[in-house]
């Protein structure tokens, strides 16, 4: 579904990801695991159209969509829930879900299976987005992702900043999303929660991949275990 080949970008003279080759099938959830500052989310904003110095080749659906404008990419299927959530903090819960699915370009998203997928949206659909707690903004931000009715989701690090208890119910509601037939991928430090919910993974390292396999195959990597699980 996505084949990224050869990837390489830079910050002005800052070269942050380098030849950087991954893919996602159809209906998997793919981990790039990296610590702060690896290049995960340079590499999610090229993927999105945002970052114009990137080369080398970014396919989606067998077409090249690396120089295209972040607009094209979302009406391709694309759609990025960024790490800082970017929601809209004075306007209400159910306003946000709106302006998620405003594009309306791969048909309208459904607010109804939204609700029912994060319930505490329901209950808080007339408060100011910015009110809510950060699981609760994190829910919101994916729920308006979910509106553009995406092929593929690309979460970056949505377990940042959150109690022990949302990353656990923002992860599995991930999960859910895929048993349901979405293509997913996730941006993460928190490895081991990552992996409990992942096909495959990668790992990012000074913006290069230094690991890569099935999510099993990681968790019993000695050197995942040792550098980042603490084993
Ligand atoms: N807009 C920017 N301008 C210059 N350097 C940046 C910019 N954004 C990120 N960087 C640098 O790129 C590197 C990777 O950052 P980032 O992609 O945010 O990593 P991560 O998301 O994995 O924490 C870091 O060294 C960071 O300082
Ligand atoms: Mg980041």
């Amino acid at each position: 579904m996505l084949r990224i080949e050869h990837l390489d970008v830079c910050h002005g003279n800052l070269h942050v990801v380098w030849d950087l080759s991954m893919d996602v099938h159809k209906g998997e959830i793919v981990t790039l695991l990296g610590p702060n500052g690896a290049g995960k989310t340079t590499f999610v904003e090229t993927i999105m159209g945002l970052n114009r110095s990137a080369r080398g080749s970014i396919r989606f659906l067998d077409e090249e969509i690396l120089g295209q404008q972040p607009y094209e990419i979302v009406k391709r299927g694309i759609a990025l829930v960024p790490e800082k959530r970017e929601l809209f903090p004075k306007m209400s819960v159910s306003e946000n879900l709106d302006l998620g699915g405003h594009l309306n370009v791969n048909g309208a998203g459904d607010p109804e299976s939204i609700l029912k997928m994060f319930p505490v949206l329901r209950e808080r659909q007339d408060q100011l987005a910015g009110t809510l707690s950060g699981g609760e903004q994190q829910m919101l931000a994916i729920g308006r992702s979910l509106m553009l009715n995406p092929k593929l989701l690309v979460l970056d690090e949505p377990s940042l900043g959150l109690s022990p208890l949302f990353v656990k119910s923002v992860l599995e509601s991930v999960a859910k999303l895929n048993e349901s037939g979405l293509s997913i991928l996730l941006l993460e430090q928190n490895i081991m929660h990552a992996l409990e919910i992942s096909h495959r993974g990668y790992v990012l390292e000074n913006g290069r991949i230094t690991i890569q396999g099935t999510a099993q195959e990681l968790l019993d990597n000695q050197e995942i275990q040792a550098c980042y699980l603490g084993l």
